[in-house]
């Protein structure tokens, strides 16, 4: 049986013991600025991700400007991570760790970044495009953003956790892509990783049912070519074990009466790329 449990803005936070959070007024509202400087910062990145950047440099960009905003990043020092954004490289699933790296003509990379202004956490990440980028890795990009959206339209009262992954499954099987099962979604809000899991692959009318005041993340990993994932020595680059390109986009979303609000959304309309 799940379990929920209303909470308020200012209640002491609770650590992550599978009972999901139900969220007041106030919660939305800490959401909706930490969610909109996250969009805030990748909107700003877009001049930024051009051939021969180092990831670092994007990572001191996001740091400054999380700074600037009176807010923290929240993977600086995150179990042991030590940067402020995450920024994986072609066949990267996720959680990449900026570096001397230079992207290149060609690549595509995710960007995903979380400030915590205020206490509240907004996650979100986007797909860029380094330069001229082969069809085949524009189309995946198209394809994994299409599965995130399809996924937060089965975001509303009544619907299940399985319904939004089984939209996500559906369409990317639909193009004879993967779904990594690996990472997943995660209820978030005054903490970063909350219950419930939010998997990308699924059967409909299964899992948690939503409720208004639920506060959680959609991040679909896809990957062109199989679904295992494979960990570097680093302790947090996961790699597909096939090389194969993969893409991921990610948003805070809260579901509401009516369906869902997303966090996230970028102020300039930059949700996917090209950004111009
Ligand atoms: N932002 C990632 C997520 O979507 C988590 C990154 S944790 C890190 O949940 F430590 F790798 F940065
Ligand atoms: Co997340
Ligand atoms: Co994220």
């Amino acid at each position: 049986m799940t379990q929920y449990i209303s909470v308020a803005a200012d209640d002491r936070i609770e650590a992550r013991n599978g009972i999901i959070k139900l969220h007041g007024a106030a919660g939305f509202e800490g959401m909706r600025r930490a969610g909109r400087l996250a969009a805030q910062i990748l909107d700003a990145l877009a001049p930024h991700v051009v051939p021969g950047v180092a990831t670092e440099e994007i990572d001191a960009i996001v740091q400054r400007m999380m700074v600037d905003a009176g807010a923290v990043p929240a993977t600086l020092g995150y179990r042991g991570y030590s940067r402020s954004c995450c920024t994986s490289i072609n066949h990267v699933v996720c959680h990449g760790i900026p570096g001397e790296k230079l992207l290149k003509d060609g690549d595509i990379v995710n960007i995903d970044v979380t400030p915590i202004l205020d206490g509240w956490h907004g996650d979100t990440s986007r797909m860029f495009a380094v330069g001229d980028v082969p069809l085949k890795a524009q189309r995946l990009v198209e394809v994994t953003h299409e599965c995130l959206m399809l996924g937060i339209a089965q975001a509303r009262p009544g619907n299940r956790l399985g319904d939004i992954s089984n939209a996500i499954q559906t369409h990317a099987e639909k193009h004879r892509y993967s779904v990594v099962r690996d990472f997943c979604g995660h209820g978030l809000g005054r903490l970063f990783h909350d219950s419930p899991e939010v998997i990308h692959a699924g059967q409909p009318g299964t899992g948690p049912e939503l409720k208004p005041g639920m506060f959680f993340t959609i991040e679909p990993m896809v990957n062109i070519g199989r679904l295992d994932v494979k960990m570097l020595d680093d302790g947090w680059t996961a790699v597909t074990r096939d090389r194969s390109l993969s893409a991921q986009f990610e948003h805070s979303i809260g579901i509401t009466e009516e369906g869902c609000e997303i966090f996230t959304l970028s102020p300039k309309g930059f949700d996917k790329p090209p950004y111009i």
